[in-house]
């Protein structure tokens, strides 16, 4: 594998399912690994806030037997009292990897750059693979395989679009992206979910519709309207959007038996109503709860011992 985990073009079609078999065995045999990471440390750096990411992360790296270090957004203020570059040199010295939530996704990339040590991207305003390892992992738990299912994702073409995006097309599922028009997501990143999901069975539909997106699809996910960062937004976005609201009429376009996702933390009232997401189908804590198997996967990948 690469370095590092910056997006999910940094795995081929065969690391991607390498690492989500990898995250199924230690989600299995979590007692197998509890020395795997002994003596390793990761630095945690947010200048974003999180529930799942830390705590995932955190307990993750405590589970392989290794120890986290949590950098909150006041300690280190990363660009302005002292660059990627810097923080990175000096970080390589004292601990074995980095995980970075940040905005700016060339933030990440310079860090990794300046390291010798693996940098993680725990979100950016790009990205976040992390949560697209931990999506394809509880997908395949409830549908059996990633062929040939259908994903709808309806709402914002952010960051998780992003990632799933490209998730999906080393995972051969089909996907359908509903968004209103000007909130699709960004052409780069459909470009290379199409070129790299060319021979997978990969297929991507864009449309302005809801409906359309959801219309036989095995699993619908969305996320909230407005991103960490955009909260000036809010208003204008909860307008927007009100159209692509996940609740039961949208969700009767699905499969019978179609799961709904989301990232989490979710805007209940917003873009999903209480009924979808407490329905016995939706599966959104086997997500959250997959963010700590699939992060183990990675950071074995990254910084356990090289077989
Ligand atoms: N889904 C996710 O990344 O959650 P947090 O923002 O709480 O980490
Ligand atoms: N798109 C959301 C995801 C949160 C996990 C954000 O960037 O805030």
């Amino acid at each position: 594998m690469n370095k590092d985990f910056l997006s999910i073009r940094d795995l081929s079609i065969y690391e991607f399912s390498q690492l989500l078999d990898r995250a199924a065995e230690v989600k299995k045999h979590p007692h197998k690994y509890r020395r795997a990471l002994e003596h390793r440390i990761l630095a945690m750096i947010f200048q974003k806030p999180s529930l799942r990411t830390r705590m995932t992360f955190e307990a993750g790296m405590l589970q392989l037997g290794g120890e986290a270090i949590y950098l909150a957004p006041s300690d280190i203020q990363m660009g302005s009292r002292e660059g990627a570059y810097d923080i990175g040199k000096n970080l390589e010295r004292w601990v074995d990897g980095i995980m970075l939530r940040t905005f700016g996704h060339q933030i990440a990339v310079d860090l990794a750059a300046s390291t010798k040590i693996p940098v993680i991207n725990a979100l950016t305003d790009l990205s976040h693979p992390c949560q697209a390892m931990a999506d394809f992992l509880t997908l395949r738990e409830h549908k059996g395989a990633l062929a040939n299912l259908k994903l709808a994702y309806v709402g914002d073409g952010n960051n998780v679009c992003h990632s799933l995006m490209l998730a999906a097309a080393r995972g051969g599922t089909k996907m359908a992206v509903g968004t209103p028009a000007g909130y699709e997501p960004k052409p780069k990143m459909v470009q290379a979910a199409r070129e790299d999901g060319k021979d997978t069975g990969f297929a991507l539909t864009l449309t302005n519709s809801a409906e359309e997106a959801a219309s036989g699809a095995d699993a619908v996910y969305t996320d909230v309207w407005a991103s960490m960062g955009q909260e000036a937004e809010k208003e204008k976005r909860a307008r927007i959007f009100a159209p692509y609201q996940v609740n039961a009429r949208l969700m009767s376009h699905a499969k019978n038996g179609a799961v709904f996702m989301h990232c989490l933390p979710a805007h209940r009232g917003d873009e999903v109503t209480d009924e979808v997401i407490d329905a016995p189908t939706s599966v959104v804590y086997d997500q959250a709860e997959n963010r700590l198997h699939a992060q183990k996967a990675i950071l074995l990948a990254l910084m356990g011992k090289k077989d």
